[in-house]
C-alpha cells in the first residue's frame, strides 16, 4: 500500500487511525491531517504529519483518499469539494445524511467527479447484508440503541422531573431521519443502516437509557422474505472519548485497507 491519505480530524477515532496505519505501513502511506487553525487537537499532533487546514490545501495535497472523523460540519465543509474534484471521500458522521438534501447534493457531486463516497460500518456492523435484502419486499429494519445515562445527560435533564433515575427510559421510538435530526451526534448508526438498507423513513429507531447498560449496545433486527437477522453488539468506549466507541477507529482502518485492496469483501 503505497497511497496518500488526507484525514479530517485529530480526536479519538483519527488517532486510533493514524496510529494504525503508521504502525503498519510505515511511510508507504503519507498522511495529512487537517484541522482548524485554533484546534486544540494541534497540540497532539505527531511529529512527521502535514498539517493542511484548507479545501485548497487538501487537493494540493494530491491524496489517493480524504478520511472524516471530525463531525458533521467537516462533512458538509469538505465532502462536496473533494467529490467534485473527483477525489473519493470516506465519511464517518453519517447521520448529517439525514439531510436529504445535502446527501442527493453529495451524490451528484460524486457521479460528476466519477469519485466514491464512502460509509465505514463504525459502530456496527452487518451493513452488508441490510443492503443485499433492502429490495424484498416487505423488509423490515428496527434498531435499537441502548446506552447508560452518562451518554445522554443533556437530554434526560430535559425530561419530567417524576422520571426516577434508576428507571429506564424510552427517549425516542420513531423513523430514523427524525431520530438522526434530533440526536445528530448519537444516531449515527442508525442513519448508517437507514442508508444502507430500506431508508430513513421506513428505518425504525428505539433510543433507550439503562442505568445498568454496561457499554453502547446496538441491536439490530431485520425480518422479511429472506429471514429473520437478529444482531447485538456491545462497544467498549474509546480511550481518548467516552462518546465514541473504540471499534470505530478499527472499522475505518478496515475501510482504508479495503478501499486499496485487491481482494475485497461485501
Ligand atoms: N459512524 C459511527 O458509527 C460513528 C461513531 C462515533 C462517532 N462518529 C462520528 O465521528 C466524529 C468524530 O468522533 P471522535 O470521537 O473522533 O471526536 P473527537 O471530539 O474526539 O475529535 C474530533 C476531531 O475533529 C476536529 N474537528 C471538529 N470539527 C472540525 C471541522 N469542522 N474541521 C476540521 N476538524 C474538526 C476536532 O478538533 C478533533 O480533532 C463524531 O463527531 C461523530 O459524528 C461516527
Amino acid at each position: 500500500m503505497n497511497v496518500r491519505l488526507v484525514i479530517i480530524g485529530y480526536g479519538a477515532i483519527a488517532t486510533e487511525l493514524v496510529e494504525r496505519l503508521r504502525d503498519k505501513y510505515g511511510t508507504d502511506c503519507n498522511i495529512a491531517v487537517l484541522l482548524k487553525a485554533q484546534s486544540p487537537s494541534l497540540a497532539k499532533l505527531p511529529v512527521g504529519l502535514t498539517c493542511l487546514s484548507s479545501a485548497q490545501e487538501v487537493l494540493l495535497f494530491r491524496p489517493d483518499l480524504v478520511v472524516e472523523a471530525a463531525g458533521h460540519q467537516a462533512v458538509r465543509d469538505f465532502a462536496p469539494v473533494c467529490l467534485a474534484a473527483g477525489v473519493s471521500f470516506v465519511a464517518v458522521s453519517v447521520g448529517v445524511m439525514a439531510d436529504e438534501t445535502f446527501y442527493q447534493q453529495l451524490c451528484q457531486a460524486a457521479e460528476q467527479g466519477r469519485a466514491k463516497l464512502i460509509f465505514p460500518s463504525g459502530a456496527i456492523g452487518a451493513l452488508d447484508y441490510i443492503r443485499a435484502v433492502r429490495d424484498l419486499p416487505e423488509t423490515k429494519v428496527v434498531y435499537e440503541s441502548r446506552k447508560p445515562p452518562s451518554a445522554w445527560t443533556d437530554e434526560l435533564q430535559r425530561l419530567s422531573k417524576t422520571q426516577h433515575i434508576g428507571d429506564e427510559v424510552v427517549l425516542f421510538d420513531g423513523k430514523a431521519r427524525e431520530a438522526a435530526l434530533r440526536y445528530p451526534q448519537n444516531l449515527n448508526v442508525a442513519a448508517s443502516l437507514a442508508i444502507a438498507g430500506i431508508g430513513f423513513e421506513a428505518t425504525q429507531v428505539r433510543i433507550v437509557v439503562d442505568p445498568d447498560a454496561t457499554g453502547n449496545t446496538h441491536c439490530v433486527h431485520a425480518i422479511g422474505a429472506f429471514g429473520d437477522m437478529q444482531l447485538k453488539i456491545v462497544n467498549k468506549p474509546a480511550p481518548e472519548n467516552p462518546k465514541t466507541s473504540w471499534v470505530v477507529g478499527l472499522s475505518l482502518m478496515a475501510t482504508v485497507e479495503r478501499y486499496f485492496a485487491p481482494v475485497v469483501f461485501g
